[in-house]
């Protein structure tokens, strides 16, 4: 039986991870984050001090990084980096510059293709990022653009990392989120863009349920679920 695949790409901070996590739940598909996947990649370059443009230096290192995805009982997906849960130090302000960079080589976007397909083989998926319904699942049953203007984004960034605890200026938030959105449009590689047969939701002015129902109503119509 064949499996039923919902790509979301979108801008940093769109809500996508939140929303699309939701949505599976109530759908009982598995979610996958594919942003904490290059994540990953960062922190293990992070911590190694390895230069996270060096096209070199960060491919070579790829043979010696594990990754692993697995999920707890409310269906979070965790991520393992050599056997080890670094779900939380992937969300650090600093990695997201990492995770960035490393994102940007060709070799490392090839390195990660197989994986994220074989999810999507194995379970019915909504699966975010950059490049899902451009690259990763060209033949998705759905395709979603989930964005929100910039500044509501910075907005929803802060709420988020007051709750976390590690607050930061809403300007510096709102510079951070448009320096990566030009990075991911502007890369060579697999740059994010709306691919042609996606529907776009734009979630400026509204809540997390008008959004969500928003979202579910989408895949049902075009799964009929
Ligand atoms: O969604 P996020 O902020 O956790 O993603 C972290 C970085 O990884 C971001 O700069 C974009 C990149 N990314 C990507 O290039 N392709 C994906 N499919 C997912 C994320």
């Amino acid at each position: 039986m064949s499996t039923i695949r919902v790509a979301i790409d979108g801008p940093s901070g769109a809500g996508k991870s939140t929303l699309a996590r939701s949505a599976a739940g109530k759908l009982g598909f598995v979610y996958v984050d594919t942003g904490a996947i290059y994540r990953t990649i960062g922190l293990y370059v992070c911590q190694n001090h390895i230069d996270p443009e060096d096209g070199e230096a960060v491919p070579a290192a790829l043979e010696s990084i594990y990754v692993d995805l697995r999920y707890d009982g409310e269906g979070r997906q965790q991520m393992l980096l050599n056997g080890r849960d670094v779900s939380q130090d992937i969300r650090l302000p600093e990695i997201s510059r990492f995770a960035s960079a490393v994102s940007a080589l060709p070799a490392v976007r090839a390195h990660l293709l197989e994986l994220q397909r074989a999810l999507g083989r194995v379970h019915n998926v909504i699966m975010d990022g950059r490049d899902i319904g451009t690259v990763v699942l060209p033949d998705a049953e759905v395709k979603i653009y989930l964005t929100a203007a910039p500044r509501a984004r910075a907005e929803r960034r802060c709420r988020e990392l007051e709750r976390r605890g590690t607050p930061q200026p809403f300007e510096e938030v709102l510079r951070d989120i448009e320096a990566r959105d030009w990075r991911d449009i502007h890369r060579a590689a697999a740059p994010l863009r709306m691919a042609e047969d996606a529907v776009l939701l734009d979630t400026t002015g509204l809540d997390f349920q008008e959004s969500e129902k928003a979202l579910l109503d989408i895949i049902r119509e075009r799964t009929g679920l």
